[in-house]
């Protein structure tokens, strides 16, 4: 069987683990935490980088920041996961969600400015598979509103978007804040962990305290204060050490987790075009941005087609997978919301389908799967 992931291994992950355990400082917030925050200071120019245990963590934080209070209301695509609403809704905010473009699954920048009113807080840019959203026309919305970013960047590790001036952002710079997921499915994985990111300078002392559970620990032990006391709202959000020292052996290898990653990506991408004509549709990333190979996926023309599809490769050793439920047609959200319609955010939940890809993945697999899929949609 060919499994849909495999986690990277750089091989550095229980030297570093070691060397955690025999410096007996295993609490969060240490060596490694630091080694992980500044390698995304310092290779992206982020502002202010804070290691996290999950993504989801790293956007309630961001949810804290931004004082989000019951009424509130924030534009979300119903083509997420989960975490990017369900921190909003714990804080009694008002999903408003967008639909996304129709030839990908990022958000589609002429529908928010229609969605806005007095009481919109904030806008989340999910840019899936690491594609940009177009963050030019989205801050400009969002400035001229008074309105936070806060950039899903779950997938988005070494990904850009290019202005209309040709200039290139890092993704997770641009927004007042980011986030970012190390999940195991992801590129660069510690099982679970997170990072939020922070571009906007009035916010960056207070998620210290966030962090800290309320505290004002850190000032604490720099000697900034006497005392060390509660001092805000707060929670857990630190990972421990360990957590820490395995992402950094991740981060180290970075570019050549990239370079096996594309190196799958391009060669489905040029076996696929090869077959397009037999019925399904390659997704059309928009000129500003390009693929981080964490994600590869088609698009079939109808739900049906696509189980069938799972099924056939699966008898085939292969295993897909889809993605996301839409948010707005989710039980929980249809407890105290009328069923709406965002049609090109269900089409890919009903018909998206994803490819195996990790950097253990070798170009025959690649062959040998698109190979099956052929079979499939020939007969
Ligand atoms: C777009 C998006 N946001 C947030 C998350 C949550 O990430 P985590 O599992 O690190 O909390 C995910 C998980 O895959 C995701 O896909």
């Amino acid at each position: 069987m060919i499994p849909f992931n495999k986690p990277y291994i750089s091989g550095n992950e229980l030297k570093y683990i070691e060397d955690v355990i025999s410096s007996r400082e295993l609490a969060g917030d240490g060596k490694y935490t630091k080694k992980c925050e500044e390698f995304f200071e310092q290779r992206f120019g982020f502002k202010k980088a804070i290691l996290t245990t999950s993504c989801t963590d790293a956007l309630e934080m961001a949810v804290l920041l931004m004082d989000i209070q019951p009424g509130d209301e924030v534009i979300i695509p119903s083509f997420t996961y989960v975490s990017t609403a369900n921190v909003f809704a714990m804080h009694g905010a008002r999903i408003v969600f967008a639909d996304c473009k129709s030839h990908f699954p990022i958000l589609d920048e002429e529908s928010i400015e229609e969605l806005i009113t007095s009481k919109t807080k904030a806008i989340v840019p999910v840019h899936y598979s690491g594609v940009s959203c177009n963050m030019e026309r989205i801050m400009e919305i969002a400035l001229r509103h008074n309105i936070f970013v806060l950039e899903d960047a779950a997938m988005a590790i070494n990904c850009h978007f290019k202005s209309s001036k040709n200039e290139v952002h890092n993704l997770g710079g641009i927004g007042h804040f980011s986030a970012f997921s190390f999940h195991d499915t992801k590129n660069v994985s510690s099982g679970e962990g997170g990072l939020l990111v922070i571009n906007d300078d009035r916010f960056i002392e207070r998620a210290q305290t966030i962090r800290d559970k309320g505290t004002n620990k850190k000032s604490f032990l720099n000697g900034e204060s006497d005392k060390y006391e509660w001092v805000d709202l707060g929670s857990s959000f630190s990972p421990n050490e360990i957590t820490a020292a395995f992402l950094y052996a991740q981060l180290e290898a970075l570019d050549v987790i990239q370079e096996k990653r594309m190196e799958i990506w391009n060669e489905y991408q040029f076996q696929f075009n090869d077959i397009q004509y037999l019925g399904f549709e390659l997704p059309l990333i928009p000129s500003y941005s390009e693929s981080n190979g964490h994600v590869f996926f088609i698009i079939c023309d109808n739900k049906n087609r696509r189980e069938k599809l799972i099924q056939f490769m699966r008898k085939n050793g292969v295993k897909l997978s889809f993605h996301y439920n839409s948010l707005h047609k989710t039980k929980y959200y249809l407890k105290e919301n009328k069923l709406e319609n965002i049609p090109n955010s269900e089409k890919f939940s009903d018909c998206l389908v994803r490819f195996p890809i990790y950097p253990e993945l070798k170009k025959e697999d690649v062959r040998y799967i698109v190979s099956i899929v052929r079979e499939f949609f020939s007969n």
